[in-house]
């Protein structure tokens, strides 16, 4: 393997908290009384949960005060943890589930970095809260991505230089983080759009291909 670490990027990657997020969003947005789709939604990928309040509100007429800004933050979470509540081990395809036990068959470390504060309950929702080698996420970081803080964390984590580690991101912002991080970056879902990433993975098990040497899935 010519990596010696994949970091995971979370939410649309290992599982499909993305939707979720969006249904949130949704019922904070319609409370608000701004327009919300799913196009701006892609915008919310990887990006903290007050900093995906300004890009929706970017949309609104009106200026909302401080409090009225943690009021819909906080309420948004309470929605998105409940909706979290139906995910189980269920949640996560055979096909991750193989590719990550071949990847670590290989030898090859592995680690969650997500911006997320929630990725802890998520993983254990899901049954992974013991299967990664480290766990980097919105609750050991200042930045979120694009800023690459939250994978730098996850190398130094797992004591691996950057340049010896791939991260796996489904949003522009991670790609973006990833980058910055000096890191290769397998973009897969939305993130294949902008054509910024070393690989564009079709499938998630692609990133065998990338593993055994082989460049079909490079852009
Ligand atoms: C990222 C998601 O993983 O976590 C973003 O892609 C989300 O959409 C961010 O805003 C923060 O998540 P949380 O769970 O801390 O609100
Ligand atoms: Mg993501």
């Amino acid at each position: 393997m010519k990596y010696q670490a994949i970091i995971f990027d979370l939410d649309g990657v290992i599982c499909h908290t993305d939707q979720y997020h969006y249904l949130a969003w949704k019922q904070i947005a319609d409370e608000i009384g701004v327009y919300f789709d799913e196009q701006i939604n892609n915008r919310l990928r990887g990006v903290s949960r007050r900093e995906s309040l300004e890009i929706i509100l970017e949309a609104y007429p009106g200026r909302l005060t401080e409090d009225e800004k943690t009021y819909y933050t906080e309420k948004k979470n309470g929605l998105y943890r409940s909706l979290l509540q139906n995910m189980s081990p269920a949640d996560v395809t055979a096909e991750v589930r193989e590719t990550l036990d071949q990847l670590r068959a290989q030898g090859v470390l592995l680690a969650i970095g997500s911006s997320s504060k929630n990725a802890k309950a998520i993983l254990k929702q899901i049954g992974l809260e013991d299967y990664f080698d480290a766990v980097s996420d919105g609750t050991n970081i200042t930045q979120s991505k694009p800023d690459p803080e939250v994978f730098l964390k996850a190398s130094q984590f797992l004591g691996v230089d950057p340049q010896h580690c791939l991260v796996v991101e489904d949003a522009r912002s991670g790609v973006e983080a990833a980058l910055a991080a000096n890191m290769d970056c397998a973009a897969i879902g939305d993130a294949t759009k902008y054509n910024l990433a070393r690989y564009n993975l079709q499938r998630f098990s692609d990133l065998l291909q990338i593993s055994h040497g082989d460049g079909s899935c490079g852009r």
